[in-house]
Order: structure tokens, then C-alpha cells, then sequence
């Protein structure tokens, strides 16, 4: 009997020890895996800044094991295809700031909405002109067509020079109201209708000043430079859009 109670007490001595010898591994392992160095936070914030540096391309998201999505799919086409816009200089800031308040608010949201996908320099420095007629007052979209297409009509025969190139100038009644809502119904656009019409009226009142009349010089040597770098630096993107017309 005597030899079961020592063994007993063996035993309670001996189950004590192995408790408190398995809670301290237990606890090794935890800490271990929660925080193998630095604080628990900055752990987190270094992921989530890896997280936000990373590029949001199919490629990643398909990593992930999900299909990219067709934003992304949008996004990627448009940083995969360039245009000689792209290489034009994002400096206007100065420029726009001698603007009426109205066009300013359209530039800020160029920046904002229509550098989703390409940079902004891809409207920015785009051959498209568009007249400008009072658009912001001219309510009603008719009245606004007649006013649009007596000026191109005008400017065919006071500047036939705005007619000649087309990887200059391309001159239409309503270019940059047609570009605008075909990038709005891409898919992953984030941009209200009400965005899209300041955006459309700041392009619109910019492509006049700065394409035409006392500009027209620079604006023209300006395009040419950016066909010219283009077509040393993305030789068969380039045959592609001459082909197109798209230059
Ligand atoms: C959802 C993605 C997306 C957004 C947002 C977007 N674009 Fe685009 N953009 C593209 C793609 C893709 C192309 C390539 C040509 C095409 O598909 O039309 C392009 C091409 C262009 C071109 C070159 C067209 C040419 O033939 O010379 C212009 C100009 C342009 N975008 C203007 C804009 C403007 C202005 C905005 C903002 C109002 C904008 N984009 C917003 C995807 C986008």
C-alpha cells in the first residue's frame, strides 16, 4: 500500500511538472508565431505598406489564386499600348492656374480620375480639339452641336493648317465629348457623371488654349518632338498606330 501512495504522490509530482513543462513550450510557440520580431502593429503596417507598393496587375491578383477582374484588365491594356501623349511633360500646373476656377476644379479631377488606368499626360497631351463655345453656359446639346460645327467650318477655311496633320491636330465638333464617355463606360471607372462633364468642359476650354491660335506654333513643334521620341522608342507601337491613324 504503502509503495501505491509513493507512487501516487510520484505521480501528482510528476504530472505538475509535465503541466507546467508543456504550458511554457505552449507559450514559446505562441509568442513565436505571433511575433518572431518587432512589435505586433508594426508588423502589420510593414505588410499592409508592402500590400499598397505592390502592383495591382492580373498577374498578382491571379497569383492569388483569383482571375483579375476587368478593371484591371482595362488597366493593364492601357499601360501595355502607349501613346506619344505619354511622353509629354505633366507640367501645365502654371498654366492652368491663370484659368477661370471652374476649368481649375476639371484639371484637378483629370489627375485624379483619368490617371486610373494611363497617366494624365494621355489626355493632356493628346492631339484632340475641340471648339470651344461659351460650353460651360450652353445648356442645351443642340444649340451647342450648331455653335460647334459653324466653328469647325470656320476654322477649315481661316486655318486649313488644323486640318493637315493629324498626329497634331485632330479637330472635331465633339472629339473630347466622345472620348470622355468612352473611358466612363470602361469597366472599373470611378467617375461620376458630373466628374465626367467638368473633366469634358476643362479639356475642352484647355485644348483651345493651348493648341491653337498664339500656341499653335509650339503646340505643333510640341507634338511633333513627342511623335518623333515615340517612334525612336516604341518603333513597332508605332507602325501600329500609323496604320490606325491613332498616332
Ligand atoms: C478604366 C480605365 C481608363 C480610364 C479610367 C481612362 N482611360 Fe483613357 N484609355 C484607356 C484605354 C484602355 C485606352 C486605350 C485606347 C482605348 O481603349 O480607347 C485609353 C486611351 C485614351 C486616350 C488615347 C486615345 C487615342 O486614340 O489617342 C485618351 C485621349 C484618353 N484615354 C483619355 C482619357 C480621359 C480624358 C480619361 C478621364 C476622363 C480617361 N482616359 C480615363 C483606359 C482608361
Amino acid at each position: 500500500m504503502s509503495s501505491s501512495w509513493k507512487n501516487a504522490k510520484f505521480d501528482v509530482v510528476t504530472m505538475r511538472w509535465l503541466a507546467f513543462v508543456l504550458a511554457v513550450s505552449a507559450a514559446t510557440i505562441c509568442c513565436a508565431a505571433d511575433a518572431p520580431a518587432g512589435k505586433p502593429d508594426e508588423q502589420a503596417a510593414a505588410t499592409s505598406e508592402k500590400e499598397a507598393a505592390r502592383p495591382r496587375s492580373p498577374a498578382a491578383a491571379s497569383e492569388k489564386g483569383g482571375k483579375p477582374s476587368a478593371a484591371e484588365i482595362e488597366k493593364q491594356k492601357a499601360l501595355q499600348n502607349p501613346y506619344p501623349n505619354d511622353l509629354g511633360s505633366g507640367e501645365i500646373d502654371a498654366l492652368v492656374k491663370g484659368y477661370p476656377k471652374d476649368f481649375q476644379e476639371g484639371y484637378k479631377l483629370v489627375n485624379a480620375r483619368c490617371a486610373q488606368c494611363h497617366l494624365p499626360q494621355r489626355p493632356l497631351h493628346s492631339r484632340f480639339l475641340e471648339p470651344y463655345v461659351g460650353d460651360e453656359k450652353v445648356k442645351d446639346a443642340a444649340q451647342r452641336k450648331k455653335l460647334k460645327d459653324a466653328k469647325i467650318a470656320e476654322w477649315k477655311k481661316s486655318n486649313p493648317e488644323l486640318f493637315e496633320d493629324l498626329t497634331v491636330w485632330q479637330a472635331e465638333g465633339n472629339i473630347w465629348e466622345r472620348y470622355v464617355k468612352r473611358m466612363m463606360s470602361k469597366p472599373g471607372c470611378k467617375m461620376t457623371k458630373d466628374e465626367a462633364r467638368k473633366i469634358w468642359l476643362f479639356l475642352v476650354y484647355d485644348s483651345n488654349q493651348r493648341k491653337i491660335g498664339k500656341s499653335a506654333d509650339s503646340w505643333k513643334a510640341h507634338r511633333k518632338k513627342l511623335v518623333e521620341d515615340f517612334k525612336k522608342q516604341y518603333p513597332e507601337r508605332y507602325e501600329e498606330l500609323e496604320k490606325q491613324k491613332d498616332l
